[in-house]
């Protein structure tokens, strides 16, 4: 039971062992798995002949010269597939007289290749299956415009049918309602679209400023900014960010039915800008509060509950963070720190 054989056929790691004359005297169990080589087709077999026209493997040089090689690619040792996540450690057998007479390899786990293997493959996924939604999403637009446009003939022709023409109200909304979703999400996953700029924080404000001013005069808001004099810039993809402060800005417009004020505010910290967008509005409570940043989660009757997540993810990709804070009945202050640009081209 305890014959040399079955004792390295249950390492937990891969052993090869090559003798004098290159010729493989062990191959473990572990390697045959890990490795889908047939264990009893090597042993016996000459090493290098097993991959031909490769003279450079490491075990060779570690019986040829007496190198010892530490954690190397396993590929070095064994050139076949799914050895990537293998790590191999090489050293030559030698006699107590110092005569080299074979040399061994040793496969362990590379635990750290394998997390980052992994880490990849997810993050790839992730990003096809994005690129992937947003086509589609966009795909979806132009049937939904046919159908609305059919949808506004049908009403037309059945003004005496009033059961109709509420049917039809509905059909229309909820066709709004799915745009207004993809507009949203559109936001996040504009395929191919990403532009990244030494960026002066003041020009992006009086930006936005002008985007939003002629829908807050008609609510009766007025916008006020507040500048200092001098503002460091930001590296930052600014359709991305004006997105975000166009949609804290519109809920702002949105929280104050009576009329109000938007005060857009702007300071520096050591490391970071921070934009703050106060209003005078309803404010929210708590379990609005929590919610805020939920994909899909609003109170308004048409909202799409995705404005808050876009702006969300928008600042996290610029590395900075975004933060919230109300009463109820009194007003809500947003707050969005960005880091400063120390260098040029310092961030992604
Ligand atoms: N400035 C604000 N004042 C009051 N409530 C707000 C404000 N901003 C966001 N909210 C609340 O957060 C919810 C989510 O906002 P958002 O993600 O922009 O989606 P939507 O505006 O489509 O509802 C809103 O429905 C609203 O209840
Ligand atoms: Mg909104």
């Amino acid at each position: 039971m305890f014959s040399p054989d079955f004792i390295w056929d249950n390492l937990p790691a891969g052993l090869l062992v090559i003798d004098h004359q290159a010729r493989i005297r062990i191959f473990n169990r572990t390697l045959a798995n890990r490795t889908g080589l047939p264990a009893e087709q090597m042993i016996g077999q000459r090493y290098p002949e097993i991959y031909p026209g490769t003279n450079k493997l490491k075990l060779l040089e570690a019986l040829y010269t007496g190198k010892v090689y530490d954690q190397i690619r396993a590929e070095e040792v064994l050139p076949v597939p799914h050895t990537s996540i293998l790590a191999a450690s090489c050293r030559p057998i030698i006699t107590a007289g110092g005569t080299i007479t074979g040399a061994l390899a040793l496969f362990t786990e590379n635990a750290h290749l394998r997390e980052m293997q992994q880490t990849v493959m997810k993050a790839d996924r992730l990003a096809i299956m994005g690129q992937l939604a947003a086509q589609v999403v966009h795909e979806v637009k132009n049937p939904l415009t046919t159908i609305k446009g059919f949808l506004q003939l049908l009403k037309e022709e059945s003004h005496n049918f009033p059961k109709q023409q509420e049917y039809l109200d509905i059909m229309l909304e909820a066709i709004d309602h799915a745009n207004a979703i993809i507009t949203d999400f559109l936001q996040l996953a504009r395929p191919g679209c990403s532009c990244w700029k030494r960026y002066a924080p003041e020009k992006l404000l009086s930006e936005v400023c002008l985007l939003m001013e002629s829908e807050a005069a008609l609510r009766d808001i007025t916008i006020r900014q507040v500048i200092p004099e001098v503002l460091p810039p930001v590296w930052i993809d600014p359709e991305q960010m004006k997105q975000v402060l166009v949609n804290i800005i519109k809920n702002s417009l949105e929280a104050m039915p009576e009329g109000g004020q938007v005060t857009i505010e702007t300071s520096c910290r050591t490391q970071e800008l921070l934009i703050t967008i106060s209003d005078t509005g309803m404010g929210m409570n708590e379990l609005v509060l929590e919610n805020i940043f939920e994909p899909f989660f609003t109170t308004k009757a048409s909202g799409t509950g995705l404005g808050m997540f876009i702006a969300k993810q928008i600042v996290h990709k610029h590395q900075g963070d975004i933060k919230v804070e109300s009463v109820p009945g009194k007003g809500t202050t947003v707050t969005i720190s960005l880091p400063i640009l120390h260098r040029e081209g310092g961030m992604p």
